[in-house]
């Protein structure tokens, strides 16, 4: 049983009597779930990897969950840990990994934090679960409320684009499309109807919800076979995957499965990179900056006020880095990824090759150092991020001379 032993606040240690305020009574900060694991061992560790169940769900004893009766799962986990030679070759990375979220159920990392956000919600009772997201978030709660039962609200800032929420819809949200900025009027209102309604929040203020990306580390430390990775690079918006990846890595120490951890890197677009700042300038909070326009759409996020510290905080203890990549670095990584690896993910999720190739080229990966980079979402969330010509849909004649002249005229 997934037994939560502290429900607190992280800042000022407060143990908090309400399970379902996900803020602190003192001090307004994000509430922190600690699940029991004292009395787990490496043998139990060693029963979870051999389960049939490939799901997350086989780690359900370190997931703040009572019940398995109360599990909201669409098959989510164990996604590809591939080898990527031709990519590595091109890289100077030799022993580069790519973990492939992008097959998770609707296409992103999210479905690891809300297959556990949304059986909580379940075990809890609630009847509404909501979110306030443009993309793969909205999409995550609508499928997983969907399949637990539960209805499903998602709010979006007016302007969003039709294809950002048309998975949501599919799923069955109801989408509430609000006249304001995403920031600010769109927040406002957001706080304000969890408030009125009762609506079980999915954001990343949920304590829950976040102890689902803890299962990268047991999966990396399954996959490896007890290899540990030199470093695991993650892109980065609110600082979720990094706080609760190497909550993992603390969590298989602390069971001896583990005899290291990685090096945890954040990776982000330098268009929304107040991580990056903060690290660089030695600070122990983030502070928020304006996010800036770019093609990593799903990580543009200027502020992670909930978890922007724990993220830097992991970065630090881990003894990793914040790195920073433009818009044509990440452009040039999600090629790359695509042709040389077999993998097509989100201009957002190619941002972790982008730093590990940076880092690369800076000589702070070494050539023979185990590189894994998380690849968090599918390119076709955002199609419209790879160029295409024109003259490529052109049809030819239906002749062999017709496509022997085509097939000249192609380069590459
Ligand atoms: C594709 C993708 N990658 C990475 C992230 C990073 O989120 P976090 O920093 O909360 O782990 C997100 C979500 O914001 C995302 O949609
Ligand atoms: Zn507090």
């Amino acid at each position: 049983m997934g037994l939560v032993e502290r429900f607190y606040c992280p800042k000022c240690e407060r143990e908090q009597q309400s399970r379902t305020i996900f803020r602190c009574l003192e001090c307004r900060s994000i509430v922190e779930v600690k699940v029991t694991t004292n009395h787990l061992t490496r043998v139990d560790f060693a029963e979870m990897r051999k389960s049939r169940d490939r799901s997350i769900w086989r780690w359900f004893e370190f997931f703040p969950l009572a019940k398995r009766a109360s599990i909201v799962s669409l098959g989510e986990g164990d996604t590809p840990l591939t080898h990527a030679a031709r990519l590595g070759a091109k890289l100077g990375i030799h022993n580069l990994f790519l973990k492939n979220d992008t097959v998770l159920p609707t296409g992103s990392l999210k479905d690891r934090s809300n297959s556990v956000g949304l059986s909580v919600a379940r075990e809890l009772g609630f009847e509404t679960a909501a979110v306030m997201s443009t993309g793969n978030a909205a999409a995550s709660v609508a499928a997983y409320a969907a399949a637990a039962g539960i209805k499903s609200v998602v709010m979006v800032p007016a302007g969003t684009a039709p294809s950002k929420i048309i998975q949501a819809r599919a799923y069955g949200a109801t989408v509430i499309v609000v006249d304001g900025d995403f920031d600010n009027e769109v927040a406002q209102l957001y706080q304000a109807a969890l408030h009125e309604f009762g609506w079980y929040d999915c954001l990343s203020s949920n304590p829950y919800r976040d102890e689902g990306k803890k299962s990268y580390a047991y999966e990396m430390a399954d996959q490896l076979d007890g290899r540990i990775p030199d470093w695991v690079v993650h892109p980065t918006a609110g600082g979720t995957g990094i706080y609760a990846m190497w909550k993992g890595y603390q969590e298989l120490l602390s069971l001896g499965c583990i005899e290291r951890a990685p090096r945890l890197v954040a990776a982000q677009s330098d268009a929304a990179a107040p991580i990056v700042a903060a690290f660089e300038r030695g600070l122990s909070d983030v502070e928020p900056v304006i996010a800036r326009e770019t093609v990593a759409e799903s990580i543009q996020v200027g502020n992670p006020a909930s978890l922007g510290w724990r993220a830097l905080a992991a970065v630090r203890e881990s003894n990793g880095t914040a790195v920073a990549v433009d818009d044509a670095e990440i452009l040039q990584a999600q090629s790359q990824v695509a042709s040389l690896a077999g993998i097509f993910a989100e201009p957002a999720a190619a941002t972790s090759v982008a730093v590990a190739k940076k880092m690369r080229l800076a000589g702070t990966i070494r050539a023979g150092d185990v590189v894994v980079c998380n690849l968090t979402g599918h390119g076709l969330k955002q199609p419209e991020a790879i160029h295409v010509d024109e003259k490529d849909f052109a049809p030819i004649a239906p002749t062999v001379e017709a496509l022997r002249k085509q097939l000249s005229q192609t380069t590459d």
